[in-house]
């Protein structure tokens, strides 16, 4: 063969492994580059207008992204809304979703839809992608490029949520497992995890570890004593059903790795925080990840990646929502 059909040979070969990537609808970081180019900063300044607002929107809006790519991929399935029949946001467990997270989103995408050339061009699971991102740094963690190109799911259901979502009464087997069933690795798990750095937990979650741990009045031996009293004040047996703790009681509002030092001092709210320091399979990362916050932080971009790329729909799996609580 001459050396110049073999060079074609190439070119041909470099061609179609791009058409398989194209046609695996890989996930780009310039993907709305000409459909609209502005799109990051047009998210940013809505997400910055509503976390001056009010500042839960950002421990909202990141529990929203992982409680989306947990069930049925990362398609803002969480956010849509039906008439009749349920959909995921009305399952108890993301009953608790906070609602500032999916304003965050129908804001960003009503900022979107108002520039001419961006309109019905962005999906809500990409904005929902840009601004987990955007609020991660507003309140002091690292800034990352999103992958885009996402388009929205069209199914939405109560039930689809069940087993699905991590319970706060895991150990880390079971959390591995559900992590695992995702492509999430260990380190991802704890560093994940670390998004517990900032946000609230209700006391139903937690109580049964500081008043009937194995009987009676007994506290969970993994809990620092001191921590665990204050934890009962805050949540008195009668405690209105409403009220919330920190999830890290040190830094509630930063971004940082204080979450990891918590741990090491049996400061862990949940039993699925705790868990990753009591058990010794991961108490050196989270060893690490307390004593190295630059280390925290990569771990924690790679694993928000991986998050991101769950279950992503393209070509005729999906659209792009008009309105994001309801499919077009
Ligand atoms: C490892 C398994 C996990 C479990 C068992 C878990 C469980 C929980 C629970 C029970 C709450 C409190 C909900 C409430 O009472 O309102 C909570 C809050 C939160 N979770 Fe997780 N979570 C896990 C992983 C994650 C991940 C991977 C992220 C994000 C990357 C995340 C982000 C958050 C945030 C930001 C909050 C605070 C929400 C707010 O203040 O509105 N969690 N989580
Ligand atoms: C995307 O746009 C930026 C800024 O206009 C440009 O620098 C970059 O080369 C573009 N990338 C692609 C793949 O078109
Ligand atoms: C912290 O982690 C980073 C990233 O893994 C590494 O480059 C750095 O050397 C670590 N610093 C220390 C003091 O170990």
């Amino acid at each position: 063969m001459s050396s110049s059909s073999s060079f074609i040979l190439f070119l041909v070969s470099l061609l179609s492994l791009q058409l398989i990537a194209a046609s695996f609808g890989q996930l780009q970081v310039d993907y709305y580059n000409h459909s609209c180019p502005n799109v990051e900063s047009i998210i940013r300044a809505a997400v910055e207008r509503k976390f001056q607002q009010t500042i839960v929107t950002a421990p909202a809006t990141l529990r929203l992204f992982f409680h989306d790519c947990f069930v049925r991929g990362c398609d803002a399935s969480v956010i849509l809304a039906k008439r009749n029949g349920a959909a995921e946001k009305v399952n108890p467990i993301d009953l608790s979703l906070a609602g500032d997270g999916f304003d965050t989103v129908l804001k960003a995408k009503a900022a979107v839809e108002e520039v001419p050339g961006c309109r019905n061009k962005v999906s809500c699971a990409d904005i929902l992608a840009l601004a987990t991102r955007d609020v991660i740094t507003l309140t002091g963690g690292p800034s990352y490029t999103v992958e885009l190109g996402r388009l929205d799911g069209r199914i939405s259901t109560k039930a689809s949520v069940r087993r699905r979502i991590p319970h706060a009464n895991f150990k880390l087997p079971k959390l591995e497992a559900m992590f695992a069933s995702h492509g999430l690795s260990l380190t991802d798990l704890v560093a994940l995890s670390g998004a517990h750095t900032i946000g609230f937990s209700h006391c139903s979650q937690f109580s049964r570890r500081i008043y009937r741990f194995r009987s009676r009045n007994s506290i969970d031996p993994t809990l620092d004593l001191g921590y665990a009293q204050q934890l009962r004040n805050w949540c008195p047996t009668n405690v209105d059903p409403r009220i919330v703790v920190s999830l890290d009681p040190t830094t509630p509002w930063i971004f940082d790795n204080q979450y990891f030092k918590n741990l090491r001092q049996g400061k862990g709210l949940l039993t699925s925080d705790q868990t990753l320091f009591t058990d010794r399979r991961s108490r050196k990362l989270v060893n690490l990840f307390a004593s190295n916050s630059t280390a925290f932080e990569q771990a924690f971009v790679t694993a928000m990646t991986k998050l991101g790329r769950i279950g992503v729909k393209t070509g005729n799996q999906g659209e792009i929502r008009q309105d994001c609580t309801r499919v077009n």
